[in-house]
Formats: C-alpha cells, sequence, structure tokens
C-alpha cells in the first residue's frame, strides 16, 4: 500500500467496512473499513457505503482515513490539505444523474499546502490534486490523487520544498547555493513544474494538467489519474511561462508566451496530434517594463485577442526570496493597458486599443461584432474582472482565506465587456455587461457552453457571491441578453468552478449541466449536479470527506 509521508494516513484505523482493490492481487477484495459517521450526519446506512471500481487496472486504493483521528481542523476543509494521496470509489448519488451524461470531469487544483510542519502561504503554491467525476448510466465514480511532478516528489523525498513554488521559495542551505539557486532561477531550473491550475483534453486525445511554467506541463491518465511523464514541447521558442489557459479546440490549442526581455507576447499554435508549436505572430507591449500578466486570453473565430494588462510580470520579484504583496507582478497603472487583435490567419494586428485600467485573470469569451453586410466592426471580450482592483491576490492568502470572521471583504468583480473597434480607434471600452448586483458583486472562475467558443453567445456560468463572504460562495449563472443571473447558494459552502457540459445533440446553448465541486464548513464535501437551463439542483453526491477548493476542469467524454 502506497504510504504517505505528508499527512496522516497511516493514523487511519478502519471501523466499518469499505471495499477496496488490491494491485497485487486484482480480483481479490481486500475488507477495510472506515470511521462511523465519516459520511452523513443522517448516518444512514447506505450513505455509509462506499465501494471500489471493479477495474482489474485499478491502482491500490489507500483506505479512507479514520476522520477522528484527525488533528481536530478549525479551518474550512476548502483551505484543509488533502486527506492521502489518493482515493477511489463510488459515491451514493442523491438525486438523478442524467443517462446521457457519459464521461469524465476533471478538477485539478493546489490541495496540499504544507510539507510536514511547513505551512504554505498563498492558495496558489499547493501541490496539485486532481480529482475526478466518472458519469456513467446514471452512476458516479470519483477519485483523486496528487500529481507526480518533480517539486511535489522532491519535497516528499527531501521533506522541504525544492522548487520556486507561487509565493514559496526554497531556503538556500549556504551563500554558494543561493548563487546556485540564482542561476538555476535564470535557466528556469529552479521554478516549479507543479502543474496545479487547469487539465485539458487535446484533441488527440492526450490529458496535460498545466500551470503558468512551460515545464509544469504534465500528462494524466484521466482513468487513473496516474501522471504519466512531462509534456515536452518539441519546437525551439523557448520561454519560461505561458498563459495558464490556452483555448483547445478538436484541431489546435493556441496560447500566449510572454516575452520578458523584449516586452511582448508570441502568439502561437500547435495542430493536434504534435507537441511543436508555430508562431502565428507576435505583439509588441506598448507600455511599461514588462508584459502584463495574461493567465488567460479570448479568441473569436477568426482573431486571438491579447491582453496587455497594467498588471505586469516582474523579474525582480521572480528573484526575490520573500513574496511582495503582489507576488511575481507589479502594478503600472502609468503603463496604461490595452488589448490588442491578431488575425488568426495572417498573424498580422488588425487593431490594438487602449482600454480603461482592468484586472482579470479569467476571460469568459469573445466574439465578432458584424454590420448588416457582415464586415466585422468589432471584437466583443467578456472577462470576470475586478473592477482594476489588484487586491483580490492578496486574499487568496491562506491566512485571509481562513480567517473568516463575517466581515465582508471580498472585492467586488463584474462581468467585464470589452468592445475593440475595428475602425481605427486608438481606444476601446470597459463596461459591466450586466448589473454586477445579480451576481452579489462576486465573478470569477467561469465556463461556457464550449460550442459556443468565440461566437456570440448568451450563457456564462461562474462562482458568484453572496455577501457577506471573503471568497466567492455562490453559483451563478448570467444570461447575457436579459442582463439577468441565477444564483445557487448554501450556507458554509464553498462552490468550485461550475462547468458546463452539454447534452448531445441539444440545440438550446444551456441544454446540458453544470457540474462543480462543494466543500463544505463542516468538512463534508459532494459533486453537484445544476440543471444548465433552470439551474437547479438535479443530483449531489457526497464524497467520503470534503476536499479541498480546486481550480479549473475538463470534460473528457466516454468512448
Ligand atoms: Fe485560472
Amino acid at each position: 500500500m502506497a504510504s504517505l509521508s505528508f499527512s496522516s494516513i497511516s493514523r487511519c484505523l478502519p471501523q466499518s467496512t469499505v471495499t477496496v482493490s488490491d494491485k497485487s492481487s486484482p480480483r481479490k477484495d481486500i475488507v477495510c473499513s472506515l470511521a462511523k459517521g465519516n459520511f452523513s450526519r443522517k448516518r444512514d446506512a447506505r450513505d455509509l457505503t462506499v465501494t471500489n471500481v471493479a477495474s482489474p487496472q485499478m491502482p491500490v486504493i489507500i483506505p479512507l482515513p479514520e476522520k477522528e483521528n484527525f488533528p481536530r481542523e478549525r479551518n474550512h476543509v476548502a483551505w484543509t490539505s488533502v486527506r492521502q494521496e489518493r482515493w477511489e470509489g463510488e459515491l451514493v448519488v442523491q438525486g438523478q444523474i442524467p443517462l446521457w451524461l457519459s464521461g469524465t470531469y476533471l478538477r485539478n487544483g493546489p490541495g496540499l499546502w504544507h510539507i510536514g510542519d511547513y505551512n504554505f502561504r498563498h492558495l496558489f503554491d499547493g501541490y496539485a490534486t486532481l480529482v475526478k467525476l466518472n458519469f456513467e448510466n446514471g452512476r458516479l465514480i470519483a477519485g483523486h490523487r496528487q500529481i507526480e511532478s518533480e517539486a511535489y516528489k522532491a519535497a516528499k523525498k527531501n521533506k522541504k520544498l525544492c522548487y520556486r513554488e507561487f509565493s514559496e521559495v526554497p531556503k538556500p542551505d549556504n551563500f554558494l547555493s543561493y548563487i546556485g539557486d540564482l542561476a538555476n532561477l535564470f535557466s528556469g531550473a529552479s521554478l516549479t513544474d507543479n502543474a496545479n491550475t487547469g487539465v485539458i483534453k487535446l484533441g488527440d486525445g492526450r490529458v496535460v494538467c498545466l500551470t503558468e511554467t512551460q515545464k509544469g506541463s504534465i500528462i494524466i491518465d484521466p482513468n487513473t489519474l496516474d501522471t504519466i511523464g512531462k509534456f515536452e514541447y518539441s519546437d525551439t521558442l523557448g520561454g519560461l511561462i505561458h498563459s495558464a489557459h490556452p483555448i483547445v479546440t478538436d484541431s489546435e490549442f493556441l496560447t500566449l508566451l510572454p516575452d520578458l526581455v523584449n516586452p511582448g507576447y508570441l502568439v502561437v499554435r500547435m495542430e493536434q496530434g504534435t507537441n511543436e508549436r508555430k508562431v502565428i505572430g507576435r505583439v509588441s507591449c506598448r507600455g511599461g517594463p514588462a508584459p502584463g500578466w495574461v493567465h488567460s486570453f479570448p479568441v473569436t473565430e477568426h482573431y486571438v485577442v491579447v491582453p496587455e494588462m497594467s498588471l505586469r510580470y516582474c523579474a525582480q520579484n521572480l528573484l526575490r526570496a520573500e513574496p511582495t504583496p503582489l507576488y511575481k507582478f507589479e502594478w503600472h497603472p502609468d503603463s496604461k493597458a490595452f488589448v490588442h487583435v491578431m488575425c488568426k490567419a495572417s498573424g498580422k494586428l488588425v487593431a490594438s486599443v487602449e482600454v480603461p485600467l482592468y484586472v482579470t485573470f479569467h476571460f469568459i469569451n469573445a466574439y465578432e461584432e458584424k454590420d448588416e453586410d457582415g464586415r466585422v466592426t468589432a471584437i466583443i471580450a467578456d472577462c470576470c474582472e475586478h473592477n482594476a482592483d489588484t487586491t483580490i491576490l492578496d486574499k487568496l492568502r491562506l491566512k485571509n482565506l481562513r480567517s473568516f470572521n463575517g466581515e465582508d471583504v471580498l472585492p467586488d468583480a463584474r462581468v467585464g465587456r470589452f468592445r475593440i473597434p475595428f475602425d481605427g480607434s486608438p481606444y476601446g471600452k470597459l463596461e459591466a455587461a450586466l448589473d454586477p448586483d445579480e451576481h452579489g458583486r462576486g465573478m470569477d472562475m467561469c465556463s461556457i457552453n464550449p460550442t459556443y467558443l468565440g461566437k456570440k453567445y448568451r450563457y456564462a456560468y461562474a462562482c458568484g457571491a453572496q455577501r457577506p463572504c471573503n471568497f466567492p460562495n455562490t453559483l451563478t449563472k448570467v444570461d447575457l441578453v436579459e442582463k439577468k443571473a441565477k444564483n445557487w447558494y448554501e450556507e458554509g459552502a464553498v462552490p468550485s468552478e461550475p462547468f458546463f457540459v452539454a447534452r448531445p445533440g441539444a440545440t438550446e446553448e444551456d441544454d446540458g449541466v453544470v457540474i462543480s465541486m462543494i466543500s463544505q464548513r463542516n468538512g463534508d464535501g459532494y459533486a453537484l449536479l445544476l440543471d444548465g437551463s433552470t439551474f437547479e439542483e438535479i443530483a449531489r453526491a457526497k464524497f467520503p470527506y470534503g476536499l479541498p477548493y480546486g481550480l479549473h476542469g475538463c470534460w473528457v467524454p466516454n468512448k
């Protein structure tokens, strides 16, 4: 049985029954037990039963931890390290999972925020925990597993931080190792490969976990959650970082490579089935000492939209041993803010406009506005916009997330809608697409019906807010035509990104389901399914123990 050096799985003292498989003897089931009351306050016998997936390929499953033997956590489970490296089992479903829903929802995110007694500081520092929900014939098999990045394996082996995470930096043993670390930083060797941000399915079927560093591109098996190995880019484009959110379709993968030396961005494409990125074009920055942070970007049918935020990368902050208020970034309002538009086919810049200052991590979608003759007159690009306020980054420090005392401290956010004209005007607009009070002035972690990627669309799904709160705590469906939102809320819940899966054959944009994973204040957690149209709950399935908050997901249909 696998061991876990970071948490107290060895203290598992089983009591009630669960069935797990043994890798060394796939057909032989091992009876292990669980703590009573781990699953439900009602302690329904049915709720206490968790069974394994009857698959001969299934790896050894670690038994569930004994809840009573865990230290009493005062923190919300959303901000508490995952209890063990891996688990897999069938969940009892309350409600009904649509029979058409056949596939695996994968969600990636930072789920382990400590090494031994050393606690990380920022949400984004955590080692990647991949969670899966496999839906088939109305049943739900769930599981989670740590991604075996070099950073994670080295931390486990050496019992200390060995790579530079988002805000954490390894402590040099002496001056010589400090010099060595600086050299490694310039070469990228000391940057993390902790792929804790997103997960994508390439057109050729490979599933890759990603983060901001290029080396943190890791191929995983969507069924077993095994780490298969590093995704090696075969080109010579170089660079250390990229957008954490490439645009992925069945035919291509588009991303941005920021150029920190000569401020700008390479817009690149990788065709499905290859590992080679090819340059579509380059955008030079118009302001500031460095490119703006490009965590994500949108596309339309014919154009790539390249944002240039005043929140810019900062090479000096990358070198610092201690985190600065904006971590690896700096806020340069004097450098202004811009949006550039590049033709996908020619690589030519067709618009580059100054826009009001903005702060966004996640673009929702973009599309082309056309006149009656079908000519493109402007690009509309929507994002989760934080009112040009960078304080959200610091609100995501674990200390702040864990110290909610009822005060309303979540900074306001909105659906920011850019209009980038094609008439040569030097300025673009940025306005709220709907009244932010519709979604509690919280807005982040968005998804849309992927059929509408780059096209005129009506609905977005995201996390909103019911105040007071210190973190987005609702799921919201935004209607961009009616300018209304429907909100799902449960006291104490921290929901992760609502992910839309369309019903096969659907003709309506919102015909499908929305999947989210909920971490509850009482330590529980469950998978939640909402109807994409009514936005009402259709099913939930409780995990054996609450999982930490996670970031982004993808859908892998069953074959
Ligand atoms: Fe993200």
